[in-house]
């Protein structure tokens, strides 16, 4: 009779997974990466809450935008208060820059973060309801220069992954609020007798933020937009010498760049310079990140009126190219080390044993169960480790271990206090995994 595979009563909420140990080894390779090259850029970690008040992300990310109206998880509190689980995280970082009076700090502030998100968004390949972004931001000060340093250190960590010759960087300006309200007016109006070929997202992006309408995915609509009036017509003259600007920093950069008059970004609260790296072979629909300049984001949200700049990309995304493009990561998880013994004086032998093994670099488990040394061998091989050590009664007697190579099957015995001293040199001091926190200031 066969038996039924029963279901777990208990499974993930649908678009959420757990991290497995695989998979850690990825995003802790990119947090690795992320740390490093930020930190060479002069910029300083910040970790916002998880949750925000509803208005924080509805004022700054904007009531036109998808994540706003149809994305957020958004609930009441206790005492009633609406409360929302962060969708993004320049809202948050800009929010605490005012609260923290960061005006203060020596400009500009250049902050970094590595967080999971949250977005009701359709489950399906790269999009998750649960995600993870790094992402940073240079608030204070507005040149083309620090878009392109911006735009130099995400293509740096995309390089750094293996896998920057996967997308297309693709840039764009969408001019200051003036230029972008003269340009609204043109736009409506051209829209004004073709209302009736748009979907009811359009016509709430038209109503709402009209510049929108180029992003739409509505087929007939990306075809009205083809003919439609262009941003850069309506454009100032300091607006077209910016984005002129910048363009010659990245080519200082050698930065290779693709110019999209129809990319706008799906959050209302960017300006001027908007970019995204996209897949080559996917194009937007599976933008790995992207970001821009916000200059008037700090000014709505109730500071003082602040240039900033910045970029996000999506961790799970780069994981799945990096797994398609079959990049391995340095594996820093596999065991060097399995202790097995047999007796209870063996045993207390070998905790100080393990101990002594582990503070010297080298990753060890001790099998300190009452299996017999057959099933403790077996269980070594399982864990794929390249050498046990071996202690039993006539070792204890002795004062001596075993040492067995797992792969050829030979072993031989040592004094029992040269084994961290044996395995270190099997091994090889190159690949200890010595561990330092840092010297500690009193
Ligand atoms: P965003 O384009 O909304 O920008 O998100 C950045 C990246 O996060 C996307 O390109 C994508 O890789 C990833 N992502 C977004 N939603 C999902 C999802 N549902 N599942 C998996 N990955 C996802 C921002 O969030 C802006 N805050 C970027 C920014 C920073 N602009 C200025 N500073």
């Amino acid at each position: 009779m066969s038996e039924e595979i029963q279901k777990p009563p208990y499974q993930t909420v649908k678009g959420v997974h757990d991290i497995l140990p695989k998979d850690h080894e990825y995003y802790t390779f990119i947090k690795k990466v992320v740390r490093h090259r930020c930190r060479q850029a002069g910029f300083r970690r910040i970790t916002t809450p998880v949750f925000e008040f509803t208005d924080v992300f509805k004022r700054s990310v904007g009531d036109s935008s998808d994540i706003v109206n149809k994305e957020m998880y958004t609930f009441e509190d206790k005492k009633g208060r609406s409360l929302t689980l962060k969708p993004e995280g320049t809202a948050g970082v800009v929010r605490s820059y005012i609260q923290h009076g960061m005006s203060n700090w020596p400009q500009p502030v250049e902050l970094y973060y590595i967080e999971p998100f949250f977005r009701y968004d359709k489950p399906q390949k790269g999009r998750y309801r649960q995600f993870h972004q790094f992402g940073y931001e240079i608030i204070g000060e507005s040149d083309p220069a620090l878009d392109a340093q911006i735009i130099y250190l995400s293509n740096k960590i995309l390089e750094d992954l293996g896998i920057d010759q996967l997308f297309t960087l693709q840039i764009n300006t969408i001019g200051s609020a003036e230029d972008r309200e003269r340009y609204a007016a043109a736009i409506k109006d051209y829209y004004y007798d073709k209302e009736r070929y748009l979907d009811e997202d359009d016509k709430r992006r038209l109503e709402n933020n009209p510049l929108r309408i180029l992003d739409s995915k509505n087929e007939d609509t990306m075809i009205l937009n083809q003919s439609a009036p262009k941003l850069i017509d309506y454009l100032s003259e300091e607006s077209k010498q910016y984005y002129q600007e910048l363009k010659e920093c990245l080519e200082e950069l050698d930065i290779e760049y693709q110019e999209n008059s129809l990319l706008v970004r799906g959050l209302d609260y960017y300006s001027m310079t908007v970019f995204e790296f996209w897949d080559k072979t996917e194009g937007a629909q599976n933008a790995i990140g992207g970001g821009g300049r916000y200059d008037g984001l700090i000014e709505l949200m109730g500071g003082q009126p602040t240039p900033a700049c910045g970029f996000a990309a999506g961790m799970e995304r780069i994981i799945a190219h990096m797994k398609r493009e079959k990049v391995r990561v340095p594996q820093k998880d596999d065991l060097h080390v399995f202790v097995a013994q047999l007796g209870v004086e063996a045993k207390k032998k070998c905790l100080p044993l393990i101990v002594e093994l582990r503070d010297k670099g080298i990753r060890t488990m001790g099998a300190l169960g009452k299996g017999a040394i057959k099933t403790q061998l077996k269980l070594a091989d399982k864990f794929k480790v390249p050498y046990t050590v071996l202690i039993g009664l006539t070792e204890v007697r002795e004062g001596t271990a075993i040492i067995r190579d797992m792969k050829v099957g030979t072993q031989k015995t040592v004094p029992f206090d040269e084994v961290a001293e044996n395995i270190m040199e099997l091994i090889g001091e190159e690949n200890l995994d010595t561990y330092s926190p840092g010297e500690l200031v009193y």
